[in-house]
């Protein structure tokens, strides 16, 4: 697998801007912990998704998994994620959790994941982020 083509400064803005719109509509009554994420896909799309939580919490939905199953249900199962970027509300570090990495590395192995740390963005790789992710190798 190779490694995926370099996102520019300015794809990096669009990005972290439509993640930081995206939490605005955040549903989170709960922890009050609004999240957004924006995905560019392969094909130069850009889906967006947020937090949606319910009163059953542990069926709330990370808003990186909710953008990138978006993604999916938009390119199908083609899906290859170019980049990631993920915006919360609070001014406090946004990595996505264990769950989110795993989902990300299964459509961008080789996809950049940009985040906010407090009030600066990072990029990290998804491999980095994610050393041997689960892939379902049948016998
Ligand atoms: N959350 C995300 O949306 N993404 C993550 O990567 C971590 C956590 C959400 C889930 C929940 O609605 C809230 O943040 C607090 O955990």
């Amino acid at each position: 697998m190779g490694q995926g083509q370099a996102i520019t400064d300015i794809e990096k803005r669009k990005l972290s801007d439509a993640a930081t719109l995206a939490f605005k509509n955040a549903y989170a009554p709960y922890s009050r912990f609004r999240v957004g994420s924006a995905v560019l896909t392969t094909l130069g799309n850009m889906v967006t998704g947020c937090n949606v939580e319910n009163a059953s919490y542990g069926l709330t939905l990370c808003a990186e998994r909710n953008a990138i199953f978006g993604a999916v249900a938009q390119e199908g199962p083609s899906l290859r994620i170019r980049a990631i970027a993920v915006a919360c509300e609070a001014n406090v570090d946004c990595a996505p959790c264990g769950a989110c990495r795993q989902v990300i590395w299964e459509f961008g192995p080789d996809c950049t994941i940009l985040f906010k740390n407090g009030d600066k963005w990072v990029d990290r790789s998804a491999a980095g982020l994610l050393p041997d992710g689960f892939k379902l190798e049948k016998r």
